[in-house]
C-alpha cells in the first residue's frame, strides 16, 4: 500500500469529506462482495484503484441522492445518574437478551428470584464483547450482509453471584448446587436475533442458539499445542482444554469467525501458602510464571469453586502442584497456562471445537481488532494487555491474505491458515511520537538473555508473553482495553482506561513514572491520591500503513476528564459537557461510517454520571499538536513531559450518545450491516449487593431492566446484565446522516411502517 500522506492530498475538502469518500468507495465494494468484511482493500492508492476496477456500478447506486457531509445527527445525551438507558431523542433503546433468558424451549422461564438453574441453556451473566454474523433471510445460512436475521456472538465475562442465589452466596465450602449454577452462567453465547417490528429479538428455540462455558472442551493450536507448560490431567498430550472465563473483548475475523478474549482469568485459580516449595522454591520457572500473572502462593480463588468437591470439575480450579508427576500429567499445576488467549470460535457451526490460539500471545486479552486486510500480504491483528503497566501487542501472520478466504467454507481451518503461525510484537513508544514494534522472538538476544526467566523455546515465549516483554523493555501502558481500526485510514486506536500506579515520582516497583504516551498524574477531589484518574485513547499509525511494519507513529486521540477539570494538566482534550467521560473500555469503528463508539467502565465520574457511550468522527494521527506537561516534584524541582495531543473534539466529531442505568459499565457494540441497528450490552446494573442485603430490594442500586418492563421482578426487580438494541425512529442509520453512502429515501428493507 502507499503511505497514507499520499493519499491526503486535496488542499479543499476536510479530512472527514476525504474519510468519507474512502469509505463510500470501500463500501461499494463490500457490497459487490456479497458483505464479505473489507476483504482486499488497502486504505489508500492501490485500494482505490481496486474499487474503482471493480465496483461497476454498484458504486453510483450506493452512493445515492448523496445528503452533504457525513455528520454526527444526533442530541447529544445529557450525563445523568437515573436508572435507565438514556438514548437521544427518535431513538429507541429496546432490551432483548438478560441474564438468565431461556435460549431452548425446554427451559423454563427466568423468574429472577435467586431459584433459576441450568445455565448451559440460558444467558450468561455479565454481557461484554459482542459481534452481529449476518444470516440469510430465511434463516438457513451464513450471509454476511444480512441485516434482517443474525447470530449475536458474546462474552459473558463475570458474576453478581449474590443474585443468583435465593438469599446470595454461601461462603467456602461453596455448596456444588451454587457452584454449578456460576460456572456455566460464564464463556459464551451465541444466539440467533431477528428483526422484529422496528427492532429485534431473539429467537428462543433457534438450533444456532448455544452456550460455550467453562467447560466446554477446546483445542490448543499455535506453537504452544503440545508443549510441556501445557499438559494437565485433562489433556496429558497438552492439546487439549476445558472451557474459557473471564472473556471481555472480541474480535471478528476477515473469514467470518468470533474471536473472544480471555482476560482476568488467573483469578479463578488457587494455589496453597505452600506450593513455592512443592515447586522448586520461589526462584523457580514456573512460580516466576505465575507471579508475574497474578498467583502467588496463597491466592484464594474468587469464587472457592475447588472447595465443592472432588470431582474434577471442581478440583482443577485448584492449580498447587500435588502430584508426583514430573510432567503434571497427575494434577493441575499447569492449568492456568491453558487460560489467557484469544480464542477463535465458528458462529455459524456449533459442531466445530473452538480453539485457542497460542501464536497470539497469553496475557490479560481485550479485544483483537484486524487491520484493514491487503491482498498478499500478512495479516495484523491488534490487542492490549489490560492491568496496569502491561502492554500493547500485535501478531503479524505468515500467510498472505488471500481474498477467497473472506468466503471460506470450513472457517475455522482459515483460522489455522491465518493464526496459528507469525510474529508476535510488543510496542515500545518513543518520546518523539514514533514508536517500534519489538518481536517477541525466542532468538531475540534480549529475551535469550533474561535474567529473571529462561525461556526454553518459542512456546515458552508465547505462553509467559508478559515475562518476554519485560524482557524487551516494551512500554507500560495505563491499563491497555479495547483496541480498533479506523476502517480508512487503518490507524489503530487503543483504550487506556485508567491507572492509580503512574505517578510523578514513583515509588515500588508497581507504580510508574509519566511519560510521553502516558503523561497524566493528577488527584480527583476528594481523593488526594494522584494518577490517570480518567484514562486516555492512544493511537497509531504503522509505516506506510502496512500492517507488518516495526515502526509507527502515535499520538493521542483523546483524553478522558471531567468538562471542568484543569485544562492546562487534565482536560487536555477540551472536552465539553456533552462530550466529558472517564475510563474508556470498549472501542470499536463501524466499518460503513468510519464512526467509533467509546464505552465506558468508570468509578471516578460516578457521582455525576452513570456509565456511557459516545460517538466520535476521529481525524488521523498527527492532526493536533504537541503540548508539555509541568510536574513540581516533592523537592521542588520540575518535571516536564511533552506529549502528542489530538486534534480537539468539536460537537461535530464527538458527542455522548448514551447513558446507562445505576452502577453498570456499558460493554460490547455492534451492528447490522445495514447500520440500522446497533447491540449494545450493559454489564452488571446494581452490581454493588453484598449476601447481608440481597433480599431487600430496597437495598439494591439498580432495578434494571425489570424497572423497564422486562422479565420478573418489575420495579422492584434483581437488575440484570442484558443486550439492547437501539433503532432510529424514521428508520435511519445509527447516529449519522449524510455522506456519499447517504441511502435515505431508498428502500429501508422492511422497516416498520
Ligand atoms: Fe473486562 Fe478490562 O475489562
Ligand atoms: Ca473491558
Ligand atoms: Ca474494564
Ligand atoms: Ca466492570
Amino acid at each position: 500500500m502507499t503511505d497514507e500522506e499520499n493519499c491526503n492530498t486535496s488542499a479543499n475538502r476536510s479530512l472527514l469529506d476525504v474519510l468519507d469518500a474512502r469509505l463510500s468507495r470501500r463500501n461499494a465494494l463490500r457490497v459487490s462482495l456479497g458483505g464479505a468484511s473489507a476483504a482486499v482493500l488497502s486504505a489508500c492508492g492501490g485500494g482505490d484503484t481496486a474499487t474503482a476496477a471493480n465496483a461497476g456500478p454498484t458504486a453510483a447506486a450506493k452512493r445515492g441522492p448523496g445528503g452533504g457531509p457525513l455528520r454526527l445527527s444526533f442530541e447529544a445525551v445529557a450525563k445523568s445518574t437515573a436508572d435507565r438507558v438514556t438514548v437521544p431523542a427518535g431513538y429507541t433503546a429496546t432490551v432483548m437478551y438478560a441474564l438468565g433468558d431461556p435460549l431452548d424451549d425446554a427451559t423454563p422461564e427466568f423468574r429472577n428470584d435467586g431459584t433459576d438453574t441450568g445455565f448451559e441453556t440460558r444467558a450468561g451473566d455479565h454481557h461484554d464483547g459482542m459481534e452481529f454474523y449476518g444470516l440469510h433471510a430465511g434463516g438457513k445460512r451464513p450471509d454476511r450482509s444480512g441485516s434482517v436475521r443474525g447470530i449475536l456472538a458474546m462474552n459473558h465475562e463475570a458474576l453478581t453471584d449474590q443474585f443468583l442465589h435465593p438469599a446470595g452466596s454461601t461462603p467456602n465450602p461453596r455448596p456444588v448446587a451454587e457452584a454449578d449454577k456460576e460456572i456455566p452462567a460464564h464463556g459464551l453465547s451465541f444466539v440467533e436475533v431477528r428483526k422484529q417490528g422496528g427492532g429485534f429479538g431473539y429467537v428462543r428455540g433457534s438450533s444456532y442458539n448455544r452456550r460455550v462455558t467453562p467447560l466446554t472442551p477446546m483445542r490448543i493450536h499455535g506453537p504452544a499445542r503440545g508443549s510441556l507448560l501445557m499438559k494437565t490431567k485433562y489433556s496429558a498430550g497438552g492439546t487439549d482444554c476445558r472451557g474459557t472465563i473471564n472473556n471481555c473483548g472480541t474480535g471478528t475475523t476477515p473469514w467470518g469467525t468470533f474471536l473472544t478474549g480471555e482476560e482476568n482469568w488467573a483469578g479463578y485459580f488457587t494455589r496453597s501458602a505452600t506450593d513455592n516449595t512443592a515447586r522448586g522454591g520461589s526462584t523457580s520457572k514456573s512460580v516466576v510464571s505465575l507471579n508475574r500473572y497474578g498467583r502467588s502462593q496463597g491466592a484464594a480463588s474468587r469464587h472457592g469453586w475447588e472447595t465443592a468437591g472432588a470431582d474434577d470439575r471442581f478440583a482443577r480450579w485448584n492449580i498447587s502442584q500435588t502430584g508426583a508427576s514430573a510432567d503434571g500429567t497427575d494434577d493441575y499445576r499447569n492449568e492456568l497456562n491453558t487460560f489467557g488467549w484469544i480464542v477463535e470460535a465458528d458462529p455459524y457451526d456449533g459442531t466445530q471445537a473452538l480453539r485457542k490460539r497460542t501464536a497470539l500471545g497469553r496475557f490479560a486479552h481485550e479485544s483483537a481488532a484486524f487491520g484493514i486486510p491487503v491482498a498478499g500480504r500478512p495479516l495484523a491483528v491488534y490487542m492490549g494487555d489490560d492491568s496496569r503497566g502491561e502492554y500493547i501487542y500485535k501478531f503479524v501472520s505468515e500467510a498472505g491474505w488471500n481474498a477467497a478466504d473472506a468466503n471460506a467454507a470450513n472457517r475455522i481451518t482459515t483460522g489455522d491458515k491465518y493464526l496459528d503461525a507469525g510474529k508476535l510484537y510488543v510496542a515500545k513508544f518513543n518520546d518523539d511520537g514514533s514508536g517500534r514494534w519489538i518481536e517477541l522472538d525466542i532468538a531475540n538476544p534480549a529475551i535469550a538473555a533474561f535474567a529473571a526467566y529462561d525461556f526454553a523455546d518459542q512456546a515458552d515465549v508465547l505462553v509467559n508473553a508478559r515475562l518476554a516483554a519485560d524482557a524487551v523493555g516494551a512500554t507500560k501502558m495505563d491499563r491497555p482495553e479495547w483496541c480498533a481500526v479506523h476502517p480508512v485510514t487503518g490507524e489503530v486506536y487503543y483504550t487506556l482506561t485508567n491507572n492509580s500506579n503512574r505517578k510523578v515520582e514513583p515509588s515500588g516497583s508497581s507504580q510508574m513514572a509519566v511519560d510521553p504516551a502516558n503523561p497524566r498524574s493528577y488527584a480527583d477531589a476528594p481523593s488526594t491520591s494522584a494518577g490517570n484518574v480518567n484514562g486516555h485513547i492512544v493511537r497509531m499509525k504503522e509505516s506506510g500503513g502496512d500492517g507488518a511494519s516495526t515502526v509507527f507513529t502515535w499520538d493521542i486521540y483523546l483524553f478522558g476528564a471531567e468538562s471542568g477539570a484543569d485544562p492546562v494538566k487534565v482536560n487536555l482534550s477540551s472536552l465539553t459537557a456533552d462530550q466529558d467521560f472517564s475510563s474508556p473500555d470498549g472501542l470499536w469503528f463501524s466499518p460503513r461510517t468510519g464512526t467509533v463508539f467509546i464505552q465506558t467502565d468508570d468509578g471516578a465520574y460516578t457521582d455525576v454520571t452513570n456509565c456511557m457511550m459516545l460517538l466520535g468522527r476521529p481525524g488521523q494521527v498527527g492532526d493536533g499538536a504537541p503540548q508539555v506537561l509541568q510536574y513540581a516534584k516533592a523537592d521542588g524541582s520540575m518535571v516536564s513531559v511533552r506529549t502528542h495531543v489530538g486534534a480537539k473534539p468539536t460537537p461535530d466529531t464527538l458527542r455522548r450518545f448514551l447513558v446507562g442505568p445505576v452502577d453498570c459499565e456499558i460493554t460490547g457494540i455492534c451492528e447490522t450491516p445495514d447500520g440500522r441497528a446497533i447491540f449494545v450490552n450493559i454489564q452488571h446494573p446494581g452490581e454493588s449487593i453484598s449476601r447481608a442485603t440481597v433480599t431487600d430490594p430496597a437495598s439494591y442500586l439498580s432495578h434494571w431492566p425489570g424497572n423497564a418492563g422486562y422479565g420478573a421482578g418489575g420495579a422492584t426487580a434483581r437488575p440484570r446484565s442484558a443486550t439492547i438494541v437501539i433503532t432510529r425512529d424514521d428508520g435511519g442509520r445509527i447516529g449519522v446522516d449524510g455522506g456519499h453512502d447517504d441511502d435515505r429515501g431508498g428502500d429501508r428493507g422492511g422497516h416498520r411502517s
